[in-house]
């Protein structure tokens, strides 16, 4: 304990004399400079035209705050006072993330929450809790609506971008029905022997799903067939198709449509898309996941950024004058974590961060509802007694551990490696691999609330503590879709300047509405 307490002693003089610049006055004039903007802070109760829905999956606060770290020490900072993007949106508020099964859910249950608007169990999607994971008879009957889906409804446009395959958890959520996450391919299907009955998530992509007109991400084996090669593997994956062609389908259906479109698998083809001309894109960049952002390859046959595709999906959507939908997910954060590989982890964090930036820049508050939010957490932890300024992937400076081996400040609850002596180790690398406290092979979820983030068309409803499913009433709300129409007919929708009233009156109408349409 003595020992303890002498650490904590010399830690705040090395803090004190390393920060003598930061006198009360630099604090005090922060503080005021941020009280001043708060004063300021109006409501703003317009319509949504467009949402763009940011999804950080796996990116619980931990994560946020070590990449706020890893972020400002990447432009040399101390990294502590730095700032992700989305930190400086107006709103926040808390996410209680449990699934009907779970009390750590997996990233189908929360989708289904964030994007449908109702919780269901672990593992199922676009469904609710009527179906049983991987029970396809059970599943008859259960489907609900995305937010994307209720878009499309009212004329908007609607894309969906992503890290991961377009075919994964998050993305999946947004426009098929599946009583499995894992029925990406038919391949999948086969395996677990499913009634005919069921379609794979692919397969609803393209079949019952062709208006959705932007699509971005991962997962190519799960289009083609297994006739062809894939033409960055060249060889053909076990996961591809025996029934069909997906991609060759969806280029029929566009031409059968006369609609402009575009197939494109490599950043030759990205760069080729001229969005003023092109209505839909059907991207897929790779047989699986896109790559890390340290491993991706940037030249022709590489690969896009999370925020250039963010970037090249807003500019053709914008072209529709009802709007549009975005979902855009930094799908790899969850897959750094899960290996306990804290750098490959904050790094894409940052880089999702920088889609946000490139959304900021071409988007108006007055007109356009930004949301930043995880789906769930990850078992991460920044603790010791690091000084001010130590390199958020090194180890705690000036302390070991009892056992007298270095630590690092970033630790896991479980995961693959189990602690051992750092000495000597770089423990900055991309491949280096966090311990977890818990033999896992894969380090888990956490369970604490996730933070909701926003900026525009009422983002203060964000403000509290809510359940997630709550996060899709929101965005349907704000953006009049769905079971939310009434607020945008309403003469009151006019309503723009800040006072309680101008919101209490349309959520009474609403209530009304909600009322009468139950009866
Ligand atoms: C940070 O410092 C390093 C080493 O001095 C330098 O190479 C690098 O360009 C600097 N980065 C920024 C963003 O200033
Ligand atoms: C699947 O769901 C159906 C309908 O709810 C039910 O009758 C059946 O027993 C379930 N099958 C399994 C294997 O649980
Ligand atoms: C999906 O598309 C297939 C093929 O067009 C069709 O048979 C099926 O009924 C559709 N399912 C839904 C739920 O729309
Ligand atoms: C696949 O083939 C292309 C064209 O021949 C070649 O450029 C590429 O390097 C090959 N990729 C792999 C992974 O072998
Ligand atoms: C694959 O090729 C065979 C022989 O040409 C053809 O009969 C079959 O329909 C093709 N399958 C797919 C999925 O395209
Ligand atoms: C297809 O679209 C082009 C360009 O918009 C138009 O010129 C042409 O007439 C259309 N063809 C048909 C068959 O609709
Ligand atoms: C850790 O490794 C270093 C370098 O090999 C060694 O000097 C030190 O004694 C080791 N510490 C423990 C506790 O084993």
């Amino acid at each position: 304990m003595t020992s303890l307490k002498f650490n904590i002693l010399i830690l705040g003089f090395v803090y004190l004399t390393q920060t003598a610049a930061q006198d009360a006055q630099f604090w005090n004039s922060m503080a005021q400079e941020n009280l001043k903007k708060n004063l300021q802070k109006q409501w703003n109760t317009n319509i949504a035209k467009n949402v763009i829905l940011f999804l950080g999956d796996g990116m619980g606060i931990p994560t946020i705050t070590a990449a706020r770290i890893y972020k400002g020490q990447q432009q040399n900072e101390t990294g502590e006072e730095s700032k992700l993007v989305f930190e400086e949106f107006s709103e926040l508020g808390l996410i209680k993330t449990y699934t009907t099964d779970e009390q750590v859910p997996d990233s189908a249950g929360t989708a289904t929450a964030f994007l449908c608007g109702v919780k269901t169990k672990s593992g199922v999607l676009g469904m609710d809790d009527r179906a049983d994971y991987k029970n396809c008879t059970s599943s008859t009957g259960a489907e609900v609506d995305s937010i994307l889906r209720m878009s499309k409804q009212k004329g908007k446009s609607v894309g969906i971008v992503t890290t991961a395959r377009l075919t994964h958890a998050t993305p999946a959520a947004a426009y098929c029905h599946s009583a499995s996450r894992s029925w990406e391919g038919s391949y999948n299907l086969i395996q677990d022997m499913v009634d005919p009955l069921c379609t794979d998530i692919a397969y609803q992509l393209v079949m019952n799903n062709s208006d959705i007109d932007v699509l971005m991400g991962g997962g190519r084996r799960f289009f083609l067939s297994t006739n062809k090669t894939d033409p960055e593997l060249n060889y053909t994956s076990y996961y591809q198709r025996p029934d069909m062609d997906l991609v060759d389908e969806w280029i029929r259906q566009k031409q059968a449509d006369n609609a402009s479109h575009s197939y494109v698998w490599n950043n030759a083809g990205f760069n080729a898309i001229d969005p003023k001309v092109t209505d839909y894109v059907l991207g897929l960049f790779e047989s699986s996941h896109m790559q890390y952002e340290y491993q991706r390859e940037k030249g022709p046959s590489g690969e896009p950024s999370l925020a250039e595709m963010t970037k090249k999906a807003i500019e053709i959507l914008q072209k529709n004058d009802k709007g549009y939908f975005l979902l855009v997910e930094g799908g790899r954060i969850d897959h750094g974590h899960h290996a306990t590989q804290a750098a490959a982890a904050l790094l894409e964090t940052v880089m999702f961060d920088s889609a946000v930036q490139v959304a900021k820049e071409m988007t108006d508050t007055d007109d356009t509802l930004l949301v930043v939010t995880a789906d769930h957490s990850h078992a991460f932890m920044i603790a010791g007694y690091p000084s001010r300024g130590n390199d958020i992937l090194g180890t705690v400076d000036e302390e070991v551990g009892e056992d007298d081996m270095p630590y690092t400040t970033l630790t896991y609850g479980n995961g693959p490696q189990q602690r051992r002596n750092l000495t000597g180790i770089d423990t900055t690398a991309f491949t280096f691999r966090q311990s977890g406290v818990v033999p896992k092979s894969s380090e888990t979820h956490a369970g604490e609330d996730v933070p909701v983030y926003a900026q525009g068309p009422m983002a203060h409803l964000f403000v509290g503590t809510h359940e997630q499913n709550y996060i899709a009433h929101v965005l349907a709300y704000a953006s009049c879709v769905g079971p939310y129409p009434g607020r945008c007919d309403s003469p009151l929708s006019s309503v723009t300047e800040s006072s309680a009233s101008s919101v209490i009156i349309p959520s009474l109408l609403l209530s009304i509405s909600l009322f009468l349409s139950l009866l």
